[in-house]
């Protein structure tokens, strides 16, 4: 019965490629479509192109069983699937914060010529509320079948470094749609979840496309919140670690998104409140979001504050100074560089006349790529040989139990900003290190 829904997924990046190949782990048949010819010729070979956990496994097991197949012919798409699902990306525009709707207008573009029987398109990318009815309108004006093409739009709430885990196992599944034919299809295509009790909720176009920001926004807010807190803690001489515990004992809190630190980078949050708060504006309610124009500004300036920090340790100068830098990665288990705040900070430090080499387990080629001013080593100890500070910017594990005294042989200082509260203050201060972090005494 399941083998009867053909599923296309349009565009292959991290959300697509995880999703093409999980749909297949249930059992579905699917096409995985991208222009990218590299990207399709690596995973039609069963080789991931970005660092995600456990994914190459579901990849290469669901190319051997035959259910998963990679093109880059949208004409085969159409031809295969009854379902599609658009997962390709939105990212913030270069000249303004709105969000920039280029590659999801192209997909529309490309397939809605070749729908010549009924299909269902699902969208799963995050795009400003309006976009899906707006592309119904157009699937119904341009595609031969015309009506008989349905729209619903299912947010996608994937982590990255969890992609797998998330997809199969999702919190809750979200469908948007007015049409009982989509309703069916996405209940059909998440029999399985449905029936380990996973809550599926159906709504109309906007509310789903809200969903997804919203909770963006939430999170965002909850990070910010815990990092406006450490400003406060900063200035009094409290301890922002014991303060978050205590508050993630409130069942109505929690502990989770309560990590100070650094703050929010990636692909994700910072663009999705910027497109948030720009489409607010052009629905005539910016004041309703304004608050997340301080979620962005208290999460920029806990980056100035790790540059201070480091600038003040060694004398309130970078000029001429040697800096080491462990991560690069926006955050661990991955290799996304995208708004990352530790290559932000980097970058930062080097424009100010030092001389910064940065290390990540897994980041490090594509930061290479994009940061060419910055010097790049590939081990730990390689990267702070030398140093008169020492930043810890992307909380790797490989970083958290890094040994103090096999550091401190090779730096020209023993100090060290901890900028993700990643390690054990005493027990660093106790081998001979200058230890700072964030809003902490
Ligand atoms: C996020 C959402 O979690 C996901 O639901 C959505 O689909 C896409 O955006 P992702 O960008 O993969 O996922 O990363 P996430 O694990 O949420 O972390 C986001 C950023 O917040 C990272 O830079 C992380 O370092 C930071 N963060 C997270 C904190 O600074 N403190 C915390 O307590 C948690």
């Amino acid at each position: 019965d399941k083998q009867r829904l053909r599923i296309a997924v349009l565009g292959t990046g991290y959300l697509g490629a995880t999703h093409a190949a999980c749909m297949a782990e249930l059992g579905f048949d699917v096409l995985g479509l991208d222009t990218d010819r590299a990207k399709i010729a690596s995973l039609s070979s069963g080789r991931v192109p970005f660092y995600e956990p456990g994914l190459e496994e579901v990849l290469t097991r669901n190319l051997a069983a035959g259910r998963l197949r990679f093109t880059t012919d949208y004409a085969e798409a159409a031809e295969f699937a009854d379902v599609h699902f658009i997962c390709v990306g939105t990212p913030q525009q270069s000249t303004s914060n709105a969000a920039d709707l280029r590659y999801v207008d192209a997909v529309v573009e490309s397939l809605a010529p070749l729908l010549t029987r009924p299909t269902v398109v699902i969208g799963k990318s995050t795009v400003p509320v309006g976009t899906a009815a707006r592309i119904a309108a157009q699937f119904h004006a341009t595609a031969p079948a015309g009506e008989a093409v349905e729209v619903g739009w299912s947010p996608e709430f994937l982590r990255e470094s969890h992609g797998v885990e998330d997809t199969l196992n999702p919190n809750r599944i979200v469908i948007g749609t007015d049409s009982p034919r989509v309703e069916q299809v996405m209940r059909e295509l998440s029999a399985d979840q449905i029936e380990r009790g996973i809550p599926f909720l159906v709504t109309d176009l906007q509310t789903a496309e809200l969903v997804k920001v919203s909770a963006n926004a939430f999170l965002a807010t909850k990070i910010s919140f815990i990092n406006a807190m450490a400003e406060v803690c900063e200035a009094v001489g409290a301890d922002v670690i014991r303060l978050a515990e205590a508050l993630s004992h409130d069942d109505r809190i929690g502990g989770k998104f309560l990590g100070p630190g650094l703050g929010f980078g990636g692909g994700c949050l910072p663009k999705d409140i910027r497109a948030f708060m720009a489409r607010a504006d052009e629905l005539g309610v910016e004041p309703a979001l304004s608050f997340l124009r301080e979620v962005d500004a208290i999460n920029q300036r806990r980056r100035a504050r790790t540059i201070d920090i480091a600038r003040g340790l060694i004398g309130g100068s970078f000029a001429g100074r040697t800096v080491g830098v462990l991560g690069a990665a926006f955050k661990p288990n991955s290799d996304d560089i995208r708004d990352s705040p530790a290559l932000d900070v980097a970058a930062t430090i080097g424009s100010l006349g030092a001389r910064v080499t940065v290390y990540d387990p897994e980041a490090l080629e594509n930061a290479e790529r994009a940061y060419p001013q910055l010097n790049f080593a590939h081990t730990m100890v390689e990267a702070v040989r030398d140093a008169e500070v020492v930043l810890l910017l992307t909380e790797w594990a490989e970083f958290r139990d890094a040994d103090p005294d096999e550091l401190g042989k090779v730096v020209a200082e023993q100090r060290i900003v901890d900028g993700r509260n990643a390690l054990d203050p005493d027990h660093w201060r106790s081998r001979g290190w200058t230890y700072r972090a964030l809003g902490r005494p």
